[in-house]
């Protein structure tokens, strides 16, 4: 049981830590339903994990989110991992019972999920290809939220082929790696189209991928949320490709990790997304 009362303490831990829109959004959400609590940056360092994983608990927090790099590292200090956190390979948030017990789950692939959703209401991954550029952990968690609501075939291109054919080894049947110098023609038949790696990112050069074969009824999603529209999403705009940038996954990822500690599941409404989008600028 916590020592704090009904004062609820939950946070973010990642190394660095302070480019995380987390407590802002977190703490914007504690102001707006008007309850007794904070949501701290945690800035640990890698070889400070297993202490600072420990010290949670002794302060009294109700749990917390992870960033890099600690994602994968906390699995093995928690007593309990859910099976989508599992098939995900990385945990990005606690939650700290009344027993003290700790147990992590990852909401990043249900956010991203209910991202498209919030976009095109009657998306259905089961009915047709889909084809995923990238293979790192933001990929990884896509791909399994896509597999839990049905996907039956997912193209995963990446540069590096061996990365993207470890996970198709895996997810064997439904998930298929394709070389990178295939991308332009794999998307030919697909229904979403996502960016999930940091190409388009400010600061990174433009995707380089050619629309020209992608159908116009295409859904294209990019990850990256930094610029709010990447080269990427806006070719694909232009065309007529209806679009989702990675904004939505951050807001959605976050609601049911709110409702696990304070009990509330938050909104996510345009004065949110403004106060979050103008942390950019
Ligand atoms: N919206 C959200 O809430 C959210 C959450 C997490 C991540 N993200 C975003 O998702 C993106 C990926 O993050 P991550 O954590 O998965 O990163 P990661 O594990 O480091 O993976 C990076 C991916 O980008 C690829 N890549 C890097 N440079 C490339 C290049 N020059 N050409 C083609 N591909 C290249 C990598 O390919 P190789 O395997 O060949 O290196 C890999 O597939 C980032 O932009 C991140 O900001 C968004």
């Amino acid at each position: 049981m916590s020592g704090n009362g009904s004062f609820g303490l939950v946070g973010v831990m990642g190394w660095p830590i302070a480019q995380s829109r987390s407590p802002i959004l977190h703490n914007y959400w504690i102001d707006k339903y008007k309850l007794n609590g904070r949501y701290v940056p945690l800035g640990v360092q890698p070889d400070r994990l297993a202490d600072a994983v420990r010290g949670l608990r002794a302060l009294g927090f109700r749990g917390c989110n992870v960033t890099m790099p600690h994602k994968q590292d906390i699995m093995a200090m928690l007593d309990s991992v859910d099976d989508t956190a599992r098939r995900m390979g990385a945990v990005n948030c606690v939650i700290i019972g009344d027993d003290g017990k700790m147990s992590g789950t990852n909401n990043d692939g249900r956010g991203y999920y209910s991202s498209l959703i919030e976009v095109s209401p009657s998306f259905k991954p089961a009915s047709g290809p889909i084809a995923i550029l990238g293979a790192g952990g933001a990929s990884r968690a896509v791909i399994v939220a896509l597999l839990e609501e049905g996907a039956t075939e997912i193209r995963l291109i990446n540069r590096t082929f061996e990365r993207a054919k470890s996970i198709a080894d895996e997810f064997s049947g439904v998930v298929k790696a394709l070389p990178w110098e295939r991308r332009a023609d794999a998307i030919d038949d697909v229904i979403l189209l996502t960016n999930a790696t940091n190409q388009g990112m400010t600061g990174k050069p433009p995707l380089e991928i050619s629309l020209a074969k992608l159908p116009k009824s295409t859904l294209v999603s990019d990850l990256i949320y930094v610029p709010p529209e990447t080269p990427f999403l806006k070719a694909a705009r232009e065309r007529g490709n209806v679009t989702v940038n990675g904004l939505g996954m951050l807001l959605h990822q976050a609601r049911p990790a709110f409702k696990a500690w304070f009990g509330v599941m938050p909104d996510i409404t345009p004065d949110l997304r403004a106060t979050i989008q103008a942390t950019f600028t």
